[in-house]
Parts: C-alpha cells; sequence; structure tokens
C-alpha cells in the first residue's frame, strides 16, 4: 500500500492559501511516493477541487444523518457533493469541543460510508492515561466503539492514531512507543475484522514536522501521517510527504 500523507487545516485557510496550496502541491504531487489528501474548512473543499482536480480532499467531520434540522452540521452526501472523498471522524478536538462519544464518532462513519466517503476515525489517549500506563487500554477502547462492523470492508477505512498530547505541542511519542500502539491497532483490527484488516492503513498523527517525518514514517505498521499545523504551509506539508518510504523501502513494509 502507497503511504497516505493527510493534511488537517482545522478551522485555518482561505481563498489564498487554497491558491498557494495549488501551485505548489500541482508542481510535485507526481514526484510523491505517497497519496495526498487535504481536508480543509468545508467551505474551502470545493474552490481547492476546482484549483486541484485529481487531490483527494476530505471533510472534518460529518453529522449522522443524511439531512434534517440541525443548525451549523454538515451532511456526509454534501460534503462529498462539494467534491471530498474522505472525512476525518473523531479527532480529539472534535470529541473535546463537541463531546463526542464513540458511539456517535461510529454513527458518524456509518454515514461517511454511506455517502461514499472513506472515513478517517481518530483515537489517541491523553497525558494522563499515557502517564498511568492506560494509553493502549484507552486508544483500543476507542478503537472497538468508533468503528463500525464494515470498516474494513472495501474500500477500508482509515484509523489515525493521534495522542491527544502531542498535537500541537511539538512533542512526539518515542518510535518504540509508536511501533507498539500501532502494533496493537493492527491486533484489534485482525481479531475483529480477520484478513481484511490488514486494508485499513494505520496514520501516525501529533506534530508531525519535515525534522522527524521520516523517522516516523519509516516505522513498522505506520500507513502515513495526519498533519495539521504543518500542513498549513505548502513546503513544510510537501516535504513530510517527500520523507514518505517508496514501495517496498521501509522497514517491515516488504
Ligand atoms: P499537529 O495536529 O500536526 O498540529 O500536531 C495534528 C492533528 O491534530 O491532526
Amino acid at each position: 500500500m502507497r503511504q497516505i500523507v493527510i493534511g488537517n487545516w482545522k478551522m485555518n485557510g482561505n481563498l489564498a492559501l487554497v491558491e498557494a496550496m495549488a501551485r505548489e502541491v500541482y508542481a510535485r504531487v507526481a514526484s510523491l511516493a505517497c497519496d495526498l489528501v487535504l481536508c480543509p474548512p468545508a467551505t474551502l473543499i470545493a474552490p481547492l477541487a476546482a484549483a486541484l482536480p485529481g487531490i483527494a480532499l476530505g471533510g472534518q467531520d460529518c453529522h449522522a444523518r443524511p439531512a434534517g434540522a440541525h443548525t451549523g452540521d454538515i451532511a456526509a452526501v454534501m460534503l462529498r457533493e462539494a467534491g471530498a472523498s474522505h472525512v476525518i471522524l473523531g479527532h480529539s478536538e472534535r470529541r473535546a469541543d463537541h463531546g463526542e462519544s464513540d458511539a456517535a464518532v461510529c454513527a458518524k462513519a456509518v454515514a461517511a460510508r454511506g455517502a461514499g466517503l472513506r472515513p478517517i476515525v481518530c483515537v489517541g489517549e491523553g497525558e494522563g492515561a499515557r502517564a498511568e500506563g492506560r494509553a493502549e487500554a484507552v486508544v483500543l477502547g476507542q478503537l472497538a466503539a468508533s468503528l463500525p462492523d464494515d470498516f474494513a470492508t472495501d474500500p477500508a477505512g482509515i484509523v489515525a492514531y493521534e495522542p491527544v498530547w502531542a498535537i500541537g505541542s511539538g512533542r512526539t511519542p518515542t518510535p518504540d512507543e509508536i511501533v507498539a500502539m500501532h502494533g496493537a491497532i493492527r491486533a484489534a483490527l485482525r481479531a475483529r475484522f480477520g484478513g481484511a484488516a490488514d486494508a485499513v492503513p494505520i496514520l501516525y498523527g501529533g506534530s508531525v514536522k519535515p525534522g522527524n517525518a521520516g523517522a516516523v514514517l519509516t516505522l513498522p505498521e505506520v500507513g502515513g501521517a495526519l498533519v495539521g499545523g504543518a500542513s498549513l504551509v505548502a513546503g513544510d506539508f510537501l516535504a513530510i510527504a517527500d520523507a514518505a518510504p517508496a514501495l517496498g523501502r521501509a522497514p517491515g513494509r516488504g
């Protein structure tokens, strides 16, 4: 599987960034060994789709229902119509700011798949849980309850492991900690989905920068990166994408 590098713009960006990003990504995308997905605010999906045809785009959240009286929310089918093919779900900022439970994330993933979007489901422990040795239990608990039963069915969803304390902090887990968590996630996916589980990429997210991307992306069971802050600077985002190993080059990836 080619690695996937996803840019999560969060509540940042404007039409000027769309143009700058489109120019630089367009010039470089053919030489990359990985696939890119850009997840701008929903209002910028259609302009980005027009400026950068052929690049996969994603939303940052969707509602579990296809339509209705839900002021301020957006339906998966609306993201799809705007030009998205993916949607980030259960990001820790959504879980914290909007009280999203695992069950809510699971319902959104069902809606996303129903609308033809590939869900990117985020899981990750807080700092306290890691300090208390409960990181794996927390992450595997979130995973079990956030993924719908058809998650690994083609086209398989994507899991992003993002320790909450690493997001926007400049801190990352050690390589051993990332390998251990990704291995635990893979084992849990296999236990639930059997052989189909191997089609689910497991991305790492949390303070991925050009300076550490090579070290992270060559770890076993790391299938790419979910990038926040560094995805707002085209040069940094592309430098991270450049660090993705070509097929067959990464240790443990055959
Ligand atoms: P960061 O954010 O790269 O700025 O740490 C990652 C994320 O929240 O997806």
